[in-house]
């Protein structure tokens, strides 16, 4: 399968910087072809954005939807509109709206629904803190994490896998590639048991935290780490162009 490397872009970068960005990734990842690449950008530079990247093959992404598709929800947007503006994927479940914005698994689950309806791809991001690892609870957190934000979802050739341990996001600390080879390994057995064989098989399981140009080739040379998904070193084009190339 063709790894994934996806950019994280947060709620950073404006105009200005994210054209000059493209315009400089653009000539860093020209002979790149074995990578599937994916930039999520905040919601007011997404047409930008998409005019940006035209004949390329970097691929537009959000940050998140809300459940439904239309209505009195001031503030949202959803899965629909983010469809019209482009959005090839989203980000769903990250930890930092878990944690500020209070999205349980229940509420990421139906917008996976909502993101699969209207044929957008999902990064679906899963991950324990640290006191969840030091109390030995990591895999139960994942497999809690997984089952409910899964719930009665079927389809699953449009949906990867971040696993991204929120105590190695934005710390610089990243995890070991053996620490994290050992989630991905056990997020894939638990797909099989969920799905089965083959859709554990072909399904991405992506790393996010802290990852870096001198971290990401230890990373992807485990066996379960599928790509990677990048906050800080995507904000600059060459250090994620050279994350994108290994
Ligand atoms: P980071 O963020 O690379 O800055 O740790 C990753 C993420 O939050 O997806």
């Amino acid at each position: 399968m063709k790894p994934l490397i996806a950019a994280n872009w947060k709620m950073n970068m404006d105009t200005k910087s994210s054209v000059s960005f493209i315009n400089s990734f653009k000539k860093y990842i020209k002979n790149i072809k074995n990578m599937e690449i994916v930039i999520c950008p905040p919601f007011t530079l997404l047409n930008k954005i998409n005019e940006a990247i035209k004949n390329t093959n970097i691929k537009l992404g959000a940050q998140n939807i809300h459940f439904e598709e239309k209505g009195a929800f001031t503030g949202e947007v959803s899965g629909l509109m983010l469809k019209d503006a482009g959005c090839e994927y989203v980000i769903l479940g990250h930890s930092e709206r878990r944690q500020y914005f209070n999205e349980t698994n229940s509420m990421i689950n139906r917008k996976i629904k909502s993101a699969l309806k209207n044929k957008l791809k999902v990064i679906l991001c899963i991950g324990e803190s640290l006191k969840q690892r030091n109390n030995n609870q990591t895999m139960k957190i994942i497999k809690n994490q997984l089952l409910n934000c899964l719930n009665n979802i079927k389809e699953m050739k449009n949906i990867v896998i971040a696993y991204e341990p929120i105590w190695a996001i934005g710390t610089g600390k990243n995890a070991t590639p053996s620490q994290a080879e050992e989630v991905h390994k056990f997020i894939r057995e638990l797909l099989s048991d969920i799905y089965n064989k083959n859709i554990s098989k072909n399904i991405r399981i992506i790393y996010g935290g802290s990852v870096k140009p001198n971290n990401i080739k230890e990373l992807m040379a485990m066996k379960n780490i599928n790509g990677a998904l990048v906050g800080n070193a995507s904000l600059d084009a060459k250090s994620f162009a050279k994350i994108c190339g290994v």
